[in-house]
């Protein structure tokens, strides 16, 4: 038992499309009904103070999505970000995005440093949005950035003249964010899909059969009760507990 509440959760919101599916509708509407999904974790999430929720909104994988998919999923963000992010500035949410975002139709982009820029005081939750995000490209963003600072003599060191984690993080586009406690995963995939490779190293796994347009706030209390209830050792022994004390 760690009892605490995690201080970042990170989640791969996934099954839309299967969701969709199992009702006959179009997979859009899988899409459409995952954005309800978002506002109720959200919220779920600053009432129960964790202070930090990554969420895997479109992976560098998904343009090879049909064009219209890919365009359904572009206009739901752009509505996403203009009808609520007044109510997200309101309850303290600050907004922040991971990924190769100049890639995204120039109006998005716009709407994204808005939001950015309008939330960039609150203090209760940063929600952080990975779109057109990768791993691996981050971590080679992460080693051309270094490469290019060496190069320059500027690049700082660790103690014994290496790169130690701390600094390679800091390179990293969750620079300043602790990496996540807690990934959770909806529709049962067992799989990490190119999320946060170097951040999760430690992180506790929830996968739940749930899609993620049926995924509900108390679904998400149980996550954190379950990661509650972890154990969490990196690396050493399990601590002895003396009975009687
Ligand atoms: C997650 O649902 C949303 C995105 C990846 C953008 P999917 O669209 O992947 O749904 P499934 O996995 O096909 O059911
Ligand atoms: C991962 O889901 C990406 C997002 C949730 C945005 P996918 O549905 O794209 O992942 P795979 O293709 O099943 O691995
Ligand atoms: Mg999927």
């Amino acid at each position: 038992m760690n009892n605490k509440t995690p201080e970042h959760i990170a989640i791969i919101m996934d099954g839309n499309g299967r969701w969709a599916n199992s009702r006959g509708l179009p997979r859009a509407a899988g899409h459409r009904a995952g954005v309800k999904t978002v506002r109720e974790i959200v919220k779920a999430s600053a009432e129960l103070g964790v202070p930090i929720l990554t969420l895997y909104a479109f992976s560098q994988e998904n343009w090879k999505r049909p064009k219209e998919e890919v365009a359904i999923l572009m206009e739901l963000l752009e509505y996403f970000l203009s009808r609520e992010i007044e109510a997200l500035r309101k309850e303290g949410v600050r907004l922040k995005f991971i990924g190769h975002l100049e890639a995204l139709p120039p109006h998005i982009l716009n709407e994204l440093h808005k939001a950015v820029e309008s939330t960039k005081n609150n203090k209760k939750l940063i929600l952080n949005i990975a779109l057109n995000y990768g791993a691996r490209t981050e971590i080679l963003d992460a080693v051309e950035r270094i490469v290019e600072k060496a190069r320059r003599g500027e690049l700082e060191m660790g103690p014994d003249g290496r790169i130690t984690e701390e600094i390679f993080s800091n390179y990293l586009y969750t620079q300043g964010l602790p990496d996540p406690d807690l990934l959770i995963r909806t529709s049962g995939e067992m799989r990490l899909s190119n999320f946060l490779l170097w951040q999760l190293s430690y992180a506790e796994i929830y996968i739940t059969k749930k899609f993620w347009p049926d995924f509900t706030r108390d679904d998400f209390l149980r996550a954190v009760h379950e990661y509650q209830r972890r154990e969490r050792r990196f690396g050493d022994v399990q601590p002895v507990l003396v009975s009687g004390q």
